[in-house]
C-alpha cells in the first residue's frame, strides 16, 4: 500500500495544471493518501533551497480546493536543467525516499515525462500527466491547456478580424505551439482565416503572398494569416533584407522574420496600403481552463493516483477516441505525431 504520494508541475506552464493537482488532492483524500505538494518542477527534489518548506508542502485537500479553476499553476514549474544529469536525477530519488513519497504525479509536457521514466528506473513510481498548450504529445488526442489555448487564440482572432473589415487590411497572426502547428490549424480553422502557416509544412513568402493576392482579386482586404511560431523554421530561404530594404524600409543583416516583419512584406509583396501583425503570446498561457481542459484534469488526477495505488506505474495518461487512458512512457514518447494535412490544405485553399 502506497504511504505517500508526491506531485508537481513541470516545464512551461498550461491551464488546468491546478485542477489536474485538485483532481490528484481530491483521489489522495478518497484513498486516505497524504499528498505532498513539489514546488519549481524537478527543482523541488534536488535540495538546493535551505529550507525544506521552500521546496515541499503537505497538500491537504481543503487548501487545494479553492485553485481548482485558477489559471497558472500554484505549486509553480520549471525546467529542470539539472536533471539531465544521473548525478541529480539520484538526489530527487533519495529525497523521495527520504520523504516516505512512494509514488509521484508529473504534470507536463515530453521532457517532463523522460525525468519521470528515468525516476522509475531509480525505483520511483511515476505517473505523467499531459500538461502543455502545444498538444504535441502523440499520443494523446488532446494535451492539459490546449482547449484553452485555442479558445485564446480565437477569441483574439475574432476581434481582429471585426477590426480588420473596418480598416479593409489583412492581419499576420502569430500564436504558440513551438514544433506543433495544432494551434495554429485549430484556429484558423475555427475562425474562417484565409491562410495557416505551420513548421509542418514548407512554404514560402512568394507562395503566401499569392494566396493572400487572391484573396485581395476576390475583393477580400481583411484576410487573416495566422502563423505558427515555430513555422518560420519551415520557411523557405527568402533574402528579407535585400527585400526590404529595396522596398523603402529599413532592415538590418541578420535581423530575424517575425510577424511583424512578414506583415511588412506581403503590404510590400501585394501592393497594399496597409498590413497588421498581432503577436498573441502568453495570454495563451495564462488563462483560465475551459470546462473541457478541467475535465480532462479532474479525469487525468484521479486516474493517475489510482494507477499509484493499485500498484502501477512508469505509465502516462493521455485521450484516446474521447476517453481517458493511459499507456507506457516509452511507448508514449515513441509515438509519431501525424499532421492534419488535409484540413492545413482545406484552409490555405480559399
Ligand atoms: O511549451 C509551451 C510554450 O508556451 C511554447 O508554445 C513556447 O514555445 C514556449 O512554451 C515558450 O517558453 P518559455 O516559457 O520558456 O518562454
Amino acid at each position: 500500500m502506497i504511504k505517500k504520494i508526491g506531485v508537481l508541475t513541470s516545464g512551461g506552464d498550461a491551464p488546468g495544471m491546478n485542477a489536474a493537482v485538485v483532481a490528484v488532492a481530491r483521489s489522495a483524500a478518497m484513498y486516505g493518501i497524504p499528498l505532498v505538494g513539489i514546488k519549481r518542477g524537478y527543482n523541488g527534489l534536488l535540495r538546493k533551497s535551505p529550507a525544506l518548506e521552500d521546496d515541499m508542502e503537505e497538500l491537504e485537500l481543503d487548501t487545494v480546493l479553492d485553485i481548482a479553476d485558477l489559471p497558472g499553476t500554484y505549486l509553480r514549474t520549471a525546467r529542470c536543467l539539472e536533471f539531465l544529469d544521473p548525478v541529480w536525477r539520484q538526489v530527487a530519488a533519495d529525497t523521495l525516499r527520504e520523504m516516505g513519497i512512494g509514488g509521484l504525479v508529473v504534470i507536463g509536457g515530453d521532457g517532463s515525462f523522460r525525468g519521470a521514466e528515468q525516476l522509475c528506473q531509480l525505483g520511483i513510481p511515476c505517473i505523467g500527466i499531459p500538461g502543455t498548450i502545444d498538444n504535441d504529445l502523440a499520443y494523446t488526442e488532446m494535451t492539459l491547456g490546449y482547449d484553452t489555448a485555442v479558445n485564446v487564440c480565437v477569441d483574439a482572432v475574432r476581434a481582429i478580424r471585426a477590426t480588420s473589415r473596418s480598416h479593409d487590411r489583412p492581419h499576420v497572426v502569430e500564436v504558440m505551439g513551438r514544433h506543433c502547428g495544432d494551434i495554429a490549424l485549430t484556429t484558423a480553422l475555427s475562425t474562417g482565416a484565409e491562410i495557416v502557416l505551420v513548421p509542418e509544412v514548407p512554404w514560402s513568402v512568394e507562395g503566401a503572398a499569392a494566396r493572400l493576392n487572391m484573396q485581395l482579386a476576390k475583393g477580400n482586404y481583411r484576410a487573416t494569416i495566422i502563423v505558427a511560431e515555430g513555422c518560420w523554421d519551415a520557411m523557405k530561404p527568402f533574402d528579407m533584407y535585400t527585400f526590404l530594404n529595396s522596398h523603402g524600409k529599413r532592415c538590418y543583416e541578420g535581423e530575424p522574420i517575425s510577424a511583424v516583419r512578414f506583415a511588412s512584406i506581403l503590404k510590400r509583396m501585394c501592393g497594399m496600403v496597409e498590413a497588421r501583425a498581432t503577436v498573441i503570446g502568453y495570454t495563451q498561457r495564462g488563462e483560465q481552463p475551459t470546462a473541457r481542459d478541467s475535465a480532462f484534469a479532474l479525469e487525468a488526477g484521479h486516474l493517475a493516483v489510482r494507477l499509484l495505488r493499485d500498484g502501477i506505474s512508469n505509465q502516462v495518461i493521455g485521450m484516446k477516441r474521447g476517453k481517458v487512458t493511459y499507456m507506457a512512457i516509452g511507448e508514449a514518447l515513441k509515438a509519431k505525431k501525424a499532421f492534419r494535412r488535409e484540413l492545413y490544405d482545406l484552409v490555405n485553399r480559399m
